[in-house]
């Protein structure tokens, strides 16, 4: 049951999805998945609190982050449940985020770097390969072919 809002704070499927550019079947798959909520209006379509929009903005830059639906779900449940977040509420959960864009940035050097190398190599080497093994963490274990002498590969 979503909290009380004015009916003309209701917004239809279709007004949700123009003014957030996300397909309406994508926010039928948000809502399956406990994301969003909606109310059933008295013909059975949906409706849906305004404060909603900030709620997609939120699933669709973390998405862009890399986030899984699963952590947003997570990171959502922390949005008080009794009244629409405000801009405070917003950004103690995104704060957290800077964390995971320094880890994509770092991800993306790092391909970027390997990447004319690597796309006319293909080998994956866990040995030579700045892809297959980021920052050599191999070399960590010791010197020489470590996966070959029979260490496990390092993780993490
Ligand atoms: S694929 Fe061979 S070095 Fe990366």
């Amino acid at each position: 049951m979503l909290p009380l809002y004015g009916v003309s704070a209701l917004l239809t499927i279709g007004e949700v999805s123009r003014r957030s550019g996300v397909a309406a079947s994508a926010l039928r798959f948000y809502e399956e998945r406990s994301l969003i909520t909606s109310d059933r209006a008295g013909s059975g379509h949906r409706r849906y609190p305004r404060p909603v929009l900030r709620r997609i903005a939120f699933i669709v830059f973390a998405q862009r982050i890399g986030l899984t639906l699963e952590e947003i779900g997570a990171e959502l449940a922390k949005l008080p449940p009794d009244r629409a977040p405000v801009r405070r509420d917003w950004s103690r959960l995104s704060s957290r985020w800077t964390v995971r864009i320094d880890e994509r940035i770092a991800e993306l050097e790092r391909l970027k770097a390997g990447l004319t190398e690597c796309i006319g190599c293909g080998c994956l080497s866990l040995e030579r390969c700045r892809l297959a093994n980021p920052d050599d963490r191999a070399a960590r274990l010791g010197p020489g072919p470590r996966y070959w002498i029979g260490d496990r590969p390092v993780m993490g």
